[in-house]
């Protein structure tokens, strides 16, 4: 049996191709374009290791998605490849429609088409796991309940917009030709391998070059924290066990204003990496705000927990610990990402505002 992984060269889909194969001997065929947020490097422990196949592809070239289905035969596809940055997608939305939108269409039709001719026994078992976000679901009021899986779709960004449209199609595709689904909405994830134009990555690298730590608009957001070997944990459990045709909310149970998540990052630093200049908080620089930048995020992870009986195994405080101490320890892996595509991103992003030149 194998599994086909799209975007296993990211952030979640290198850590989910590596947890996987820690925990079991099914092979992985993995398909990622290696756009800028796709690192080889991610998977460099699995040089040589002939249950991980990368192939270095587009989810929008139909004849090589269907080539892959045809040679490979995988019982599930997991479909983690996608724009994911919200920053970029308000720079340029268009790349955001085509992978997730038109690439998740294409996923879609060629899975189709595959898992309608299998014989009886496999087309039972086949499963396309979808991976979404809570930011479909809009932006919550302070006192609101946080994010249940029938919360209405009011997505505000283009990122989000385009995901929302990537869910409502699998939907779809389930509803119409009884594909079976599985999708599932997560928080922000953090952890090892994380692109450093995310928040958590951006505040360690920042910080450790002695440069500002951008905090968009007041710093009150808040966002919903889960480590991303716990997210993997719970894509495990509901591709294996969820039910079909359901979504399930994956969430950290750590709602977390943007600026505490920011203090936090410093003090761990100053405790592991004190900086003869002083505490890390000095960098701390209110920057303008992210044009329709939403509010609050918190997920209801009840459902997983009562049918699938997952619940995370990391406090944020153990989490953001471990992760702090893996960019320490990984420096290399950093300073190979901060190439000169990531530099042209930051003075895009941050340049006339002398955040984080
Ligand atoms: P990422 O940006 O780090 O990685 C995306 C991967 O997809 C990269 O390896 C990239 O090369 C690949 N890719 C992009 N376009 C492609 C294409 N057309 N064909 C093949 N590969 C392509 O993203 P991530 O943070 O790992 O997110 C993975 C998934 O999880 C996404 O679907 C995202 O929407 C979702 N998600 C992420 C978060 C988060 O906090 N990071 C939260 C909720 C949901
Ligand atoms: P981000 O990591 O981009 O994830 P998302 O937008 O998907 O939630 O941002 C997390 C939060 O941190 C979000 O509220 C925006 C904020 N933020 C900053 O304040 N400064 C920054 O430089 C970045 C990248 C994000």
């Amino acid at each position: 049996m194998t599994i086909l992984v799209t975007g296993g060269a990211g952030f979640i889909g290198s850590n989910f191709v590596l947890d996987w194969l820690a925990s079991n001997d099914e092979p992985v065929v993995n398909l990622d374009a290696l756009t800028y947020a796709g690192n080889r490097e991610n998977l460099a422990s699995l040089e040589g290791d002939a249950r991980h196949v990368f192939v270095h592809g587009d989810i929008c070239d139909r004849d090589l998605v269907d080539r892959l289905l045809a040679e490979h035969r995988p019982r599930a596809i997991v479909h983690f490849a996608a724009e994911s940055h919200v920053d970029r997608s308000i720079h340029g939305p268009g790349e955001f429609m085509q992978t997730n939108v038109t690439g998740t269409f294409t996923l879609l039709e060629a899975a189709r088409g595959y898992w309608s001719a299998l014989e009886t026994g496999e087309k039972a078992a086949f499963r396309f796991h979808h991976v979404s976000t809570d930011e479909v679901y809009g932006s919550l009021g302070p006192d609101d309940a946080p994010f249940t899986e029938t919360h209405a779709y009011e997505p505000n960004s283009p990122y989000s917009a385009s995901k929302a449209a990537s869910d409502h199609l699998v939907r779809a595709w389930h509803h119409t030709y009884g594909l079976p689904v599985l999708t599932t909405n997560c928080s922000n994830n953090y952890g090892p391998y994380h692109f450093p134009e995310k928040l958590i990555p951006l505040l360690i690298v920042n910080a450790l070059a002695g440069k500002p730590l951008p905090v968009y608009g007041d710093g009150r957001q808040i966002r919903d924290w889960l480590y991303v070997k716990d997210h993997c944990s719970a894509i495990r459990e509901v591709l294996a066990r969820g039910r079909l045709g359901e979504t399930y909310n994956i969430g950290g149970w750590n709602e977390k204003p943007n600026i505490d998540i920011v203090k936090t990052v410093c003090a761990l630093l100053d405790e592991m990496r004190p900086d003869a200049a002083g505490p890390y908080e000095r960098l701390i620089t209110y920057v303008t705000d992210r044009p329709g930048h939403d509010r609050r995020y918190a997920i209801d992870a009840r459902k997983v927990e009562r049918e699938l009986g997952w619940r995370p195994a990391e406090t944020f405080e153990t989490g953001i610990r471990k992760t702090v101490r893996w960019y320490l320890d990984n420096q290399p892996w950093v300073q190979n990402v901060l190439s000169g595509g990531y530099r042209d991103w930051v003075s895009k992003q941050y340049g006339n505002q002398d955040a984080c030149a």
